[in-house]
């Protein structure tokens, strides 16, 4: 239908500048003149780029299903999540806090928004999933939720709640869409592409949808690898050196029961890994109020993990080796401590210093860099 548009208002417009001696020049295409207009703002080409994802067979024949991305609205969805009108003091954008270069985290401890107000919690790397739309969603049973506590159930509603975080964004939706509304120089030819009934919240909260849905992240090593081995990740992968293939050992052993041995779709969605004895920021236990979640955060997913430092909920730990030496000798025994990460009834998984590195390389096998110089991923304004 989009296509079909111009070329019904050209035959349109011919039929009546044929029948009225005007002088004045008329409008042929008004999607071309939009376009120009908009593109005096961003650096984007007419045809929108193409946002399919095609999943390594290895992915796919283990379940994951690609997201349908509709191109024009993916490209919508770009610009907002790029666009720094959209918060209160036009000094953050989404992109502010989730950078490209750092597979979409941000590389503090917590985050800056507005005003020189932070987050209380360390930013989330997007790219980090198989692909979010695959990953998460509440549509099914299974749906793991977004942020560090659950508590958003599609990008839908995690967008509103980052619109609107006063440590974010600070806006009400309404002055979303007013904010559109008054840079329609580039969002006119935007929505008439990606959704002729105009600017209203249901369609920018759906194009940022499609655009966060569509950033899988599958072109790593560690996929490679499991590509070539039809999914068996307990081969050694010849593209690895021996260092990788025993950290990954280690990985499918330990690891895996919670973070997944496709590093994709976390296999427990939330848990508590003996981070501390006593939280300052409950968790999920701060949503529920329930003393079984005090200290129960999401396993987040580890794509990009080398990208994504500091780490944790909080950010507390600056390096991939701090982590990997939480995991060796320093898991608390909190009450709600995972049973995965006990042995014999006592907290640890009976791994030694000399697991450190070989873990440490492995993780860093998981880095997909063609996420970081994705055009369909990068800041489109000019
Ligand atoms: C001021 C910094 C900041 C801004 C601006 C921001 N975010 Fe975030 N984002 C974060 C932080 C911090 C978290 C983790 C918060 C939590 O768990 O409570 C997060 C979490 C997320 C998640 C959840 C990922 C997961 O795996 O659970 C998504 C998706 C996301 N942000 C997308 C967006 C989008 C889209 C926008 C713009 C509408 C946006 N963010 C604006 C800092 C920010
Ligand atoms: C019981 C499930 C469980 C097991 C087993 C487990 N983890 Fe985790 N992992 C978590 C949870 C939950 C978090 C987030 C905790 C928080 O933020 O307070 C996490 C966080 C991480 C992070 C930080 C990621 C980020 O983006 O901040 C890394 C890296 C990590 N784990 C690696 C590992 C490694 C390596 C192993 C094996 C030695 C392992 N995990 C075993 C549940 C688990």
């Amino acid at each position: 239908m989009k296509f079909m548009m111009p070329f019904v208002f050209l035959i349109a417009l011919f039929t009546l500048s044929s029948c009225e001696k005007s002088t004045e020049p008329v409008t042929i295409n008004p999607f071309h003149d939009a376009f120009v207009e908009a593109s005096k703002h961003l650096n984007i080409e007419e045809k929108a780029l193409d946002y399919t994802a095609t999943f390594p067979s290895y992915l796919k024949e283990n379940g994951f299903i690609e997201p349908k991305t509709d191109n024009e609205k993916a490209t919508l969805g770009r610009v907002l999540f790029y666009d720094k009108n959209l918060s209160r003091t036009k000094e953050v954008s989404c992109a502010s806090c989730h950078l490209q270069e750092k597979a979409f985290a941000d590389g503090k401890k917590v985050s800056d928004g507005v005003s020189g107000r932070q987050t209380t919690r360390n930013s989330i790397g997007l790219g980090s999933a198989v692909s979010i739309g695959s990953s998460y969603g509440s549509s099914n049973f299974f749906g793991i939720g977004f942020f560090w506590d659950d508590r958003a159930h599609s990008v839908v509603e995690q967008s509103r709640a980052s619109f609107s975080n006063s440590s974010e964004m600070d806006m009400d939706i309404d002055l979303v869409v007013e904010r559109v509304k008054e840079n329609q120089a580039y969002y006119k030819w935007l929505f008439m592409e990606a959704y002729p009934d105009g600017i209203n919240e249901t369609n920018i909260l759906d194009a940022i949808q499609q655009f966060v849905n569509s950033m899988g992240s599958f072109h790593s090593r560690f996929d490679a690898g499991m590509n070539a081995n039809k999914a068996n990740a307990n081969v050694n992968f010849v593209n690895f050196s021996d260092f990788e293939n025993q950290g990954k050992a280690i990985f499918v052993e330990k690891c895996a029961s919670c973070h997944s041995k496709f590093a994709a779709r976390s296999q427990v969605p939330m848990a508590n890994n003996g981070l501390y004895l006593y939280y300052e920021d409950n968790g999920k236990g701060s949503l529920t109020h329930k003393t079984k979640d005090i200290g129960v955060f999401k396993v987040p997913a580890l794509r990009n993990v080398a990208l994504t430092a500091p780490y944790m909920h909080d950010g507390s730990l600056a390096t991939l080796e701090d982590v990997v030496d939480h995991y060796i000798n320093g898991i608390k025994n909190h009450d709600n401590l995972s049973g995965l990460l006990k042995t014999d009834g006592q907290p640890g998984l009976g791994l030694t210093a000399a697991d450190k590195a070989p873990l440490v390389a492995f993780l860093k096998t998981l880095t997909d860099e063609t996420l970081l110089v994705d055009e369909r991923y990068s800041d489109p304004f000019k």
